[in-house]
């Protein structure tokens, strides 16, 4: 809630207008419930465990390094001592508070695991900090490939037997990196591809931006899947945004071996991240390891409570399937309510209508972010909101179910790009339907300015990557198909930001 502290001092006015300002103090009223990032949900769990003094004064804290502020690229004071703390959270070698998110984090690894020119194996459905690794770095990618899981059209996990048979093709390969949990909460064998890796004298990295709290239900769910820290990766980045307590763009790097020079990783560090790290930031990350070593086995058991309440509700609305896979992190809620002929996007629109936010959608996959600040209530208020729908559609349609559309049929058939081509199927993860079929060349030197339209046959030279959920669909050195360009031109027709295309241009090698 917003407070006017100096009434007398009121300058503000029309000609003044903060949009950013205003739009976060609406959005700060407005009611709506969060299933999306960050894991926070709002100021609620910071008053809860007595941490009102900081959000009072949160511009007062607005520091640089002042005398006693310790420094974040030679952490020995305060900060060291918040490091300290996330180690023995993590159970790890160290740990480095990160200001840059988990893509600054991934960034520095992949510099420090692999030489420059060097060559990586890697998750095709890597997020996009990844592809600007290697861009940075002159480094070679192998893709690995993860599991499609057919009956939702969304990636799943990425198999050890792959990573293996990639070692073996490609010894040269100093490194290996996958997400797990994927977006959807989707993890993969760790300790398998791990053993693997090890095996070869290579360094696994595993990008854990979502699943921060997979370590904090050890003992006490055990279906949950393990941390990856747990399960022998080298390097791990947990954004502790997105489902625990801190603020967003923090994050936390835990080395659980000694396969990486410190020293190497911490001059990566400081070349990735600003020079001027947010107090305010750091903070979040000293008060999130703060409750979770006071309070983590207590706010642990009560989002299972929350989460099986939410289960055991949806499971009673018809015509609702709430996604199961081998290895799922259960605090994404995966939903599909096709049967009633909604996708993905239209539940989306039904939701926010009954004023709830979600996270992504992909076909007729909706996912729910929970997080670590989520209340009872909340998990009401999903609830009640996808009853409604469900009661709502059936009445519409005579308590019929209104036709299933399977994963593999198109909601936008009929819309066709400029080219007379038919829009390519939004229900899959698209990025994994076409990407799979694009020839990997050199990463261009030289690059130039074309229409997208015009660009079939040309290399890409600058990652294209919808957002959500941010994993590039066409990236540096691969040679673009009318299919995806067609996809691309699907994307944008129907308002979704797409970053790498400007007013129809992309960049591709000269
Ligand atoms: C799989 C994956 N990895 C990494 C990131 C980057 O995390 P951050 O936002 O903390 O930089 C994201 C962000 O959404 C992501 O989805």
């Amino acid at each position: 809630m917003a407070k006017e502290t100096n009434k007398e001092n009121k300058s503000r006015g029309q000609g003044n207008a903060t949009p950013i300002a205003d739009f976060l103090l609406k959005n700060a009223e407005d009611g709506y419930v969060s299933f999306h990032m960050p894991g926070h949900k709002g100021s609620r769990i910071y008053h809860e465990f007595g941490y009102d003094a900081f959000l009072d004064n949160m511009m007062d804290c607005d520091v640089t390094e002042i005398i006693g502020a310790d420094n974040l690229f030679k952490a020995e004071g305060i900060i060291g001592e918040v490091a300290k703390r996330y180690a023995e959270l993590y159970e790890a070698r160290d740990s480095y508070l990160l200001v840059n998110g988990t893509s600054g984090g991934l960034i520095a690894a992949i510099l420090s695991a692999v030489p420059r020119g060097g060559r990586i194996i890697m998750a095709r459905n890597s997020h996009k900090s990844i592809f600007n690794a290697l861009r940075l770095g002159g480094i070679r990618p192998v893709y690995a490939y993860p599991e499609m899981i057919e009956e939702y059209g969304i990636t799943g996990e990425v198999k050890a037997d792959e990573i293996e048979r990639l070692i073996k093709e490609y010894p040269d390969a100093s490194a290996v990196i996958l997400p797990s949990p994927n977006y959807y909460g989707i993890c993969s064998d760790i300790e398998a591809i791990a053993k693997v890796v090890h095996d070869a004298g290579k360094v696994l990295i595993v990008d854990q931006a979502h699943g921060a709290h997979l370590k904090f239900f050890d003992g006490i769910w055990d279906e949950m899947p393990k941390g990856a820290e747990t399960c022998g990766a080298d390097i791990v980045v947990n954004s502790t945004h997105k489902t625990l307590a801190s603020f967003t763009q923090s994050a936390v790097l835990n080395v659980c071996s000694d396969r990486v020079s410190k020293l190497v990783l911490e001059d990566r560090l400081q070349m990735i991240e600003s020079s001027s790290p947010s107090y305010l930031l750091m903070a979040s990350l000293d008060i999130n390891a703060a409750i979770l070593s006071e309070h983590g086995t207590e706010l642990a058991k009560r989002w299972r409570e929350n989460l099986e309440y939410a289960l055991q509700r949806l499971s009673s609305i018809d015509n609702l399937k709430v996604m199961k896979t081998q290895r799922l992190d259960m605090t994404k809620l995966n939903l599909d309510m096709s049967e009633l002929g909604l996708d993905g996007g239209q539940l989306e629109e039904e939701l926010l209508a009954r004023g709830v936010r979600v996270e992504l959608t992909t076909g007729n996959i909706l996912m729910c972010m929970t997080g670590i600040g989520g209340a009872r209530s909340d998990y009401e208020r999903l609830a009640d909101a996808l009853e409604d729908i469900s009661k709502e559609r059936k009445a519409c349609s005579g308590g019929k179910s209104v036709g299933s559309r399977g994963a593999g049929e198109n909601s936008a058939a009929g819309v066709e790009n400029s080219d007379g081509v038919s829009i390519v199927n939004r229900r899959y993860d698209g990025n994994m339907l076409s990407y799979r079929s694009l020839e990997l060349c050199d990463i261009p030197a030289e690059s130039e300015v074309i229409k997208l339209k015009d660009a079939a046959g040309k290399i890409c030279a600058a990652s294209i990557i919808p957002y959500p959920p941010g994993i590039p669909i066409a990236c540096p050195g691969e040679r673009l198909t009318g299919e995806i360009i067609a996809y691309i031109e699907g994307l944008i027709a129907r308002g979704e930001k797409v970053i790498g295309v400007t007013a129809g241009e992309i960049l591709v090698g000269s």
